[in-house]
């Protein structure tokens, strides 16, 4: 087996589907060895059944990011089965609902956090651990275009990635002396189980073409293109990139999208 992830050992969160589904295929195709982590025991099942894997290179976790035993378990899991843990993808997340900010539910505050934030910190602390004691090692966290400005989430969820891109870059002050890098992706738009219901409204209206519209490339995004840069994060073509945040969002975050200025 050869790839950019020739024999890494590599845990994805938030594998049952979308980017996470996505990271995991082009993983395996790359000569990874996986340990696959979701919420959701039926979505894991079927992400393992679609990778062009050998069995005995897969490992598979139900596991909920929030809870900090769990995540130490999959990382547990990871070294026993395979000896070692080269790339940790804290990829899990969930959206939240778009009240104001004059409507703020302090339980909806706490639901997204825990996942979001304290999911992507749990992930960066036991793997970090493991790296640490290696000298090498890259972990890769999803952020969102919504940490980066607002109007992309409800506030919860933006205010979780925003949170996200800072503990990535505090965590890779912390963790570079050692060898481990930690990066972020920032995905835009793309078309996953967490957005299907605005590509089903859209749909629904006849609007497809117009997600993704204000983006400079004039389109939404496909989950391989997040796995793609993702992959490029935990590979050694970034061997020397760590504590960034990587926006992957067809140009929508390098635009101020003034109204009247697309055709
Ligand atoms: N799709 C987009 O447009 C978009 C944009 C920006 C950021 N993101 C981020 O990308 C990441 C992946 O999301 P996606 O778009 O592929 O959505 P998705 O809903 O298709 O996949 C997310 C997966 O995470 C799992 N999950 C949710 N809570 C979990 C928990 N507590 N523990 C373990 N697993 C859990 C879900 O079961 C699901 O399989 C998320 O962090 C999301 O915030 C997505």
């Amino acid at each position: 087996m050869t790839g950019r992830l020739n024999e890494r050992i590599a845990i994805i969160t938030g594998a049952g589907s979308g980017i996470g589904r996505a990271t995991a295929q082009r993983f395996a195709r790359e000569g990874a060895r996986l340990v696959l982590a979701d919420v959701n025991a039926q979505a894991l099942a079927e992400t393992v059944a679609s990778l062009e894997i050998a069995p005995e290179r897969v490992r598979s976790m139900t596991a909920d990011v929030s809870r900090e035993d769990q995540v130490k378990a999959l990382v547990d899991e990871a070294v026993a089965a395979f000896g070692r843990l080269d790339i940790m993808c804290n990829n899990a997340g969930v959206s939240s609902s778009r009240e104001p900010a004059t409507e703020q539910d302090g339980e909806e505050w706490r639901r997204v956090l825990d996942v979001n934030l304290l999911g992507v910190v749990f992930g960066m602390k036991h793997a970090g651990r493991v790296m640490a004691a290696q000298r090498s090692g890259a972990i890769v966290n999803t952020a969102s275009v919504a940490g980066i400005r607002a109007g992309a989430g409800g506030n919860p969820y933006s205010a979780s990635k925003a949170a996200v891109i800072n503990a990535t870059m505090t965590a890779a002050c912390d963790l570079g002396e050692f060898g481990v890098r930690v990066n972020a992706v920032c995905p835009g738009l793309t078309e996953t189980g967490m957005t299907k219901p605005i590509f089903d409204y859209a749909r629904d209206l006849g609007k497809e073409h117009k997600l993704g519209s204000r983006c400079e490339l004039r389109r939404f995004g496909r989950p391989e293109e997040l796995a793609s840069a993702i992959l490029f994060l935990a590979s050694d073509d970034a061997s020397y990139v760590t504590g960034q945040a990587l926006a992957v969002d067809g140009g929508n975050t390098a635009s101020l999208n003034l109204p009247g200025m697309k055709v």
